[in-house]
């Protein structure tokens, strides 16, 4: 592999598995648009090289969805709740939010606001995003998502 940003996870998942979903806004590890579920966890992906996510369970936001192809409670509920604008950060809050409901299906507004640490958005403003979770949470009221989940990968050697 010669280009250096498909070395580092976030850029190996686009340019070698062509999952372009996952966003990149510092790529310095800062701002959380990069999320993933590593192993069930969620991560900022850019500042993980791909060799070390080698065979681990990843995620992207390309594989919450339903199975048919629609959308998951959680991802409807953004858009109810106006939680998007320009959208570059959704895909890692989606993806946090998600690790948050899949340990602890009833979050308290707080552990919302907690999980939502270091997913910088400079549009929406969290309280829609908070209430997005939020009316997931109504929405569902059982353990959000089970694992092993649609389109999961495993990552390959990386040469
Ligand atoms: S792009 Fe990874 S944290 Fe900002
Ligand atoms: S919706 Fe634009 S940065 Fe969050």
């Amino acid at each position: 592999m010669t280009d250096r940003f498909a070395c580092r996870l976030n850029g190996f998942l686009a340019f070698e598995w062509g999952l372009t979903g996952t966003k990149v806004g510092c790529d310095t590890g800062e701002c959380g648009s990069c999320v993933v579920l590593l192993n069930g966890l969620s991560v900022k992906s850019c500042p993980v090289l791909a060799v070390q996510a080698q065979g681990s369970q990843i995620v992207t936001i390309e594989g919450i969805g339903k199975k048919d192809g629609g959308l998951n409670s959680l991802q409807e509920a953004f858009g109810e709740e106006h939680a998007v604008q320009c959208g570059f950060c959704t895909s890692g809050k989606i993806m946090a939010m998600t690790d948050l409901l899949s340990h602890n299906p009833e979050p308290t507004e707080q552990e919302i606001r907690e999980g939502l640490q270091g997913a910088v958005c400079r549009c929406t403003g969290y309280e829609h995003v908070v209430r997005a979770v939020e009316r997931a949470e109504k929405k569902t009221r059982a353990p959000f998502i089970s694992w092993p989940i649609a389109r999961e990968k495993t990552s390959t050697p990386v040469v």
